[in-house]
């Protein structure tokens, strides 16, 4: 296939150039390339082709939950609302509310997320009919010694899915230090070091998870030597940020202005080398899924004070390279041999003029939809449809399950 006529970001500009793409991998780039027999031409005149973006944490099948709990404080939030209605999610339930999430996250130019959640299984099932990329992790709790099959649950994920048409992997998730003992933490990294898996966990997203252990206390069990993505930091001592070294934190700024949790401390981060990442969180606490609307409230929140934080090309690389590294999968650059993951805008777009500022416009204007998104060399979302799934179904499916869950009824 040959990309055709667009204008690419390379090296954080835009230049003339098409794309040939084979086996789901960017095999050539110039200014024009002549079509082999057999070839597919897409003519993307009038467009704008960057590398897809990356969601490095979310619950996808909580959108059955979306506004379902509102103006409340984080334990309210989670213990007597959330985990109830959790409850009800079946199987079938996650797989809608994960197929509507692509969808939402699709319609922003992302190409892969990495998941923590239940049901993990069908959330893959729905990845794998969407076409999506994701790290999927069973979301692990132990207490009394017991974490009821959680552990096993994720390594028959493993085994099943892993490697999955080069699109979906199976980490690792134990939920957070305040739900996991010391030993099933020590489990699972070993786990995570026999058999070269990423590790994911909530990570100091509330003052109060000092009262268990500290920070030092959870990495020292070996989190510093097992590939680590870290979620929210946002209560962490300027002195433990280097504890960090080596990891990939998430930073979830708007589900932690949400939920009251505080301001993550992205600039010493980035003070510290760490290359940072955005996630949304699930959408029952944020309640969008769209990376680039979440990046920008990060930069302006680290701007407040000093707009020389969070700058431009470091902000870009945080949903672009660093989320596929803290995914542990190739790309995030329009390089050859690079998969072809792309979101793709129109250049007429009102909010990106100029042109020749396009990334600051793309970071500090943007706010639509993108007008497609490639994954591995297909589209996933183009010019307002979904090309893998019929929306009025998912939307019909989607809609009973969520009434199941939250119990409304109308
Ligand atoms: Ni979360």
């Amino acid at each position: 296939m040959i990309l055709r006529n667009a204008k690419v970001l390379i090296n954080y500009t835009l230049q003339r150039a098409d794309i040939r793409i084979h086996d789901g991998k960017i095999i050539e780039i110039s200014e024009n390339i002549e079509r082999n027999d057999g070839e597919e031409v897409v003519d993307l005149s009038g467009k704008i082709i960057t590398p897809g973006f990356v969601n490095t944490h979310t619950h996808a099948s909580m959108s059955l939950l979306r506004g379902y709990a509102e103006d409340l404080p984080f334990n309210d939030w989670l213990f007597k609302k959330i985990l109830p209605a959790e409850e009800k999610i079946t199987p079938e339930g996650a797989y809608y509310g994960a197929l509507l999430s692509m969808m939402e996250m699709a319609t922003h130019g992302i190409v892969a997320f990495c998941d923590m959640y239940f049901h993990e299984d069908m959330v893959a099932k729905a990845v794998a009919d969407f076409g999506m990329k994701a790290l999927l992790t069973r979301g692990l709790v132990d207490s009394n010694g017991d974490d009821n099959g959680r552990l096993d649950e994720n390594i028959a994920l493993y085994k099943k899915w892993h490697g999955y048409e080069d699109r979906i992997f199976v980490g690792l998730g134990p939920h957070a230090p305040y739900t996991c003992s010391k030993t099933y933490l020590s489990r699972i990294i070993d786990l995570a070091k026999s058999n070269d898996m990423v590790v994911t966990m909530h990570f100091f997203e509330n003052l109060w998870e000092y009262e268990k252990y500290t920070p030092k206390e959870i990495i020292e069990l070996g989190f510093d030597k097992v590939h680590f993505i870290p979620v929210h930091c946002t209560q962490l001592k300027p002195e433990d940020i280097e504890l960090l070294n080596g990891s990939y934190p998430s930073i979830n700024t708007v589900s932690n202005m949400k939920l009251g949790n505080g301001i993550p401390p992205v600039e010493d981060m980035l003070n510290n080398d760490l290359p940072i990442t955005i996630g949304t969180d699930g959408p029952a606490s944020n309640n969008s899924q769209n990376v680039l609307f979440d990046l920008r409230v990060s930069i302006l929140l680290q701007k407040r004070n000093d707009p020389k934080n969070f700058v431009l090309n470091k902000a870009f690389d945080s949903i672009t390279k660093n989320g596929y590294r803290a995914l542990n999968i190739p790309g995030g650059e329009i390089v050859v041999g690079n998969p072809a993951d792309f979101a793709i805008f129109d250049e007429e777009h009102i909010q990106l003029q100029p042109l020749q500022n396009f990334l600051e416009n793309l970071l500090h204007a943007y706010t639509d939809k993108v007008y497609a998104t490639m994954v591995n060399g297909k589209f996933v979302y183009i010019d307002g449809k979904f090309p893998t799934v019929n929306i009025k179904e998912v939307l019909s499916k989607f809609t009973t399950f969520s009434k199941r869950v939250t119990g409304i009824e109308n």
